[in-house]
This record gives structure tokens, sequence and C-alpha cells, in this order.
């Protein structure tokens, strides 16, 4: 009799038990499986539900996208196990780097400064333009899968080979849940780590600043009701002195490569390294200037610290170059503008409305690691 009420009591105590976890179960409301979401929680701070990373020109699969965001941030991925992605593009400075030339894994430096990923009005609607894709300051690389490749495996930066780090992700168990999470099943390739992170990367909209937020309702070429008269200035400056022809404020543009006369002869080659043209040395992908505020020291080799140093080398310092770009002269020569001191503050005002006032802060694109 005592053994058979003790086991009726087991009996019902494991009943009582499985409800319980099933209460559990039926109340977590989540995209994750409860299974899943607790491998991914002891070490991701992930919203039980997706992000929504929606925009008007991206609608990528948001379980892929969350796997991109974990693989851009994660330090084991590298190497020595210290360098990620964000180290060299800091969510907080539009994905760019505070430094002329970035610190690798070996602790050497890059060739280059870090460019912003954040320099786009919509990364995706601008590499949408152009067809391939022009990719890095020498626009060598296009694909991203091409140029993840490479910066992976490049000694300074990652120094991973690309096998060895599908294997560390297929070893890691957060990834099992997020790759089979995004693609039906736990394979890990080289493939599905580059797209991942594409997808990641094509998420980025810089579409809430100062200027974005008054172009809505303004012809490019009007005054905007909401900017200062300084900033309305500078606008006209950056249009009439064709700044805007080169670093155009409107989303899709193709892909271009200039010469702006840094140097009279340019160590670095730039975009012949990629053609073999000598028409084609000394030119450089123009940068796109969103976010520009945060994405200091400047050029291809960080050489200015500040904007100020940028005008005043368009100002008076644009040098002598075989392959300088027609608009950067006049009458065969540099072109000299001379911007006065008011000209250069406003200048400088106008570009400070290009700092988008969320990208830079969303957590939807910060660091998911718990510290
Ligand atoms: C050690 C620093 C460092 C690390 C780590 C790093 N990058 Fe970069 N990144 C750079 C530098 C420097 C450049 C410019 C290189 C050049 O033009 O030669 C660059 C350029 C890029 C570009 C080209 C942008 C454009 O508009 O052409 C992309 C995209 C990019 N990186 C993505 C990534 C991704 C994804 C990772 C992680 C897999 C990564 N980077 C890791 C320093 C780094
Ligand atoms: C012919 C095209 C062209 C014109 C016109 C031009 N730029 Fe540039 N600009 C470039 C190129 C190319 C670079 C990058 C050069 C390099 O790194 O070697 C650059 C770089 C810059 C940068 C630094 C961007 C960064 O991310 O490092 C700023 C700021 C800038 N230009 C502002 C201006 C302003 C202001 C004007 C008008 C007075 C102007 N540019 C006119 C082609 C141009």
């Amino acid at each position: 009799m005592k053994k058979s009420l003790s086991i009726l009591t087991i009996v019902a105590l494991v009943i009582g038990m499985q409800s319980c976890a099933k209460d559990y179960e039926d109340n977590f409301e989540g995209d994750y499986k409860i299974q899943d979401w607790e491998i991914l929680s002891k070490h991701l701070d992930l919203p039980s539900n997706y992000y929504d990373y929606e925009n008007p020109v991206f609608f990528g699969d948001p379980a892929e996208v969350t796997l991109g965001r974990v693989l851009f941030y994660d330090e084991n991925l590298s190497d020595a196990g210290k360098i990620s992605c964000a180290s060299c593009h800091k969510q907080e400075l539009a994905f760019a780097d505070d430094v002329a030339l970035s610190v690798g894994v070996r602790g050497e430096k890059t060739a280059r400064n870090s460019m912003a990923l954040g320099q786009f009005r919509s990364f995706r609607e601008y590499y949408a333009s152009s067809n391939p894709l022009p990719i890095f300051w020498d626009g060598r690389a296009t694909t991203f899968h091409d140029q993840m490749i490479e910066t992976m495996s490049n000694p300074i930066e990652m120094d991973i080979d690309i096998n060895t780090l599908v294997e560390k992700v297929a070893n890691t168990d957060y990834y099992k849940v997020l790759v089979k999470d995004a693609y039906g099943s736990e394979t890990v390739s080289a493939e599905r780590i580059t797209t991942a992170l594409d997808q990641f990367m094509k998420t980025l909209q810089n579409a809430d600043s100062k200027f974005d937020n008054q172009r809505v309702n303004h012809s490019l070429f009007s005054n905007f009701a909401g900017f200062t008269e300084s900033e309305n200035r500078g606008k006209a400056l950056f249009i009439n002195n064709n700044c805007n022809s080169c670093h155009s404020l409107e989303g899709t543009n193709t892909v271009t490569f200039a010469s702006n006369g840094l140097e009279t002869t340019y160590t670095d080659l730039g975009y012949f390294n990629a053609t073999g043209e000598s028409s084609d040395k000394g030119k450089f992908k123009v940068p796109k200037l969103r976010n520009i505020e945060l994405t200091a020291p400047y050029m291809h080799d960080g050489r200015f610290t500040t904007l100020d140093e940028v005008l005043d080398f368009y100002s008076s310092g644009i040098q002598s170059h075989i392959n300088l770009d027609s608009r950067l002269k006049q009458g065969g020569l540099p072109m000299q503008f001379n911007f006065s001191s008011d000209d250069k503050e406003d200048l400088k005002a106008f570009l400070l409305t290009l700092t988008d006032q969320t990208m830079p802060f969303d957590e939807k694109w910060s660091d998911p690691f718990k510290s």
C-alpha cells in the first residue's frame, strides 16, 4: 500500500512538472523554440522576436540578418580570437574606425583607412545601382563574398582561413541554432557565412538625418525650411561647387572612381590596382558623405583628422595630378575654390546635417554578445 502510494506520488509529481514545463513552453512567445532560445541566451542578448529589418528597399529574412549580425560582432572568428568586423567598423562611428589605419589581429596596421559601411543613405540601394560592384577604396573586389574572404584571410586583418572559420562556426552551439533558423539546416558553408553578413550590411539605412528629413518635403535646390541660414548656404555651396556631382546626396547613382588631387604622385595607386589602366592611377572610390561627422579621419589613408582640414584642402590644396578630375580643374590647373572662412563654416554646417539620428544607436545593429 505504502509503496503504491509513493509511486502514485511520483507519477503525479512528474505529470505536474511536465505540465509546468509545458506552461513555460506555451507561454514563451518568440520566434525561436524554447530550447533554442535557452542556448542562444547563454551567450547572446537577442530579442525573442526578431528585430524588424524591413525598410523600403530591403525585404530580407530576419533570421538570416540575425545570423549576420552575430557573425559581424563575433571576436572568436579571427585567428587569435580578438578581432571582429566590428573592431574596425564601429556602429557609433557609422561603421567606420576612428584611427587613420586600423589595428588587426596581430597588432599590425591596415594598409588603408577603414571604410564607413554607413556612408550611404541606403547600403542596399546604393550597391544595387551598380553591377559589378566596385568594393574597397580601389574597387578590387566585385562581390561581398570575395571582399569578406579577403578580409578574413588577410594576415593583417583577421587572418583566418575560411575552412577553419567554417569549422569554428559549425562547432559553436549558438551558430547551430542560428544557421538552422536562417537556412533550415545546420550545414555551415563559406557561402552561408558571407551571405548572412552581406544581408546584415544590406539592412543599413541612414535616412533619418536632418538633411533627409527636410529633403522629403523640398526640392534639393530650394532652401529647406528647417535648415538654418548657414546650413542652406552650405548646401548651395556644396551643389554649386560640384561637390554634389561626385558625392551625390541622393541614394541611387552609380559608383564612381576619381582623383581629387591629394598628391602629384600617389604612392597608393588606387583604382589602378583593380584595372591596370594608367588612366586609373590615383583614383579612389568616391565616398558618400552620410554620417561624415562620425567617420573621421578622412580619405583613403586617413590623412585629414577634421572636416576643417578637408575643406582647407579643397579650398587651396588640390594638387596637379595627371588624372585629376576635370570637375576639380580650371583652365587645366587645379581648382582653387578659395573658400572664405564663412564659406567653410557653412559647408561644414551643411555636412553636419548628414548625420543619421537612428542608425548609430539602434539596438538592432548593435553588439549582441553578453559581456
Ligand atoms: C582590421 C580592420 C578590419 C576588419 C577586422 C574588417 N575590416 Fe572591413 N575594411 C577595413 C579597411 C581598412 C577597409 C578598406 C580596405 C581597402 O580599401 O583596401 C575595409 C573595407 C570594407 C568594405 C568595403 C566597403 C565599400 O564601400 O567598398 C566592406 C563591405 C567591409 N570592409 C566589411 C567588413 C566585414 C563584413 C568584416 C568582417 C568579416 C570586416 N570588414 C572586417 C578594415 C577592416
Ligand atoms: C571629382 C570628384 C570629386 C569632387 C568634385 C569632390 N570630391 Fe570630395 N572626394 C572625392 C574622392 C575620390 C575622395 C576620396 C579620395 C581619396 O581618399 O583618395 C573624396 C573625399 C572627400 C571627403 C572625405 C570622405 C571620407 O570618407 O574620407 C570629403 C569630406 C569630401 N571629399 C568633401 C568634398 C567637398 C566638400 C567637395 C566640394 C568642394 C568635394 N568633396 C568635391 C571626389 C570628389
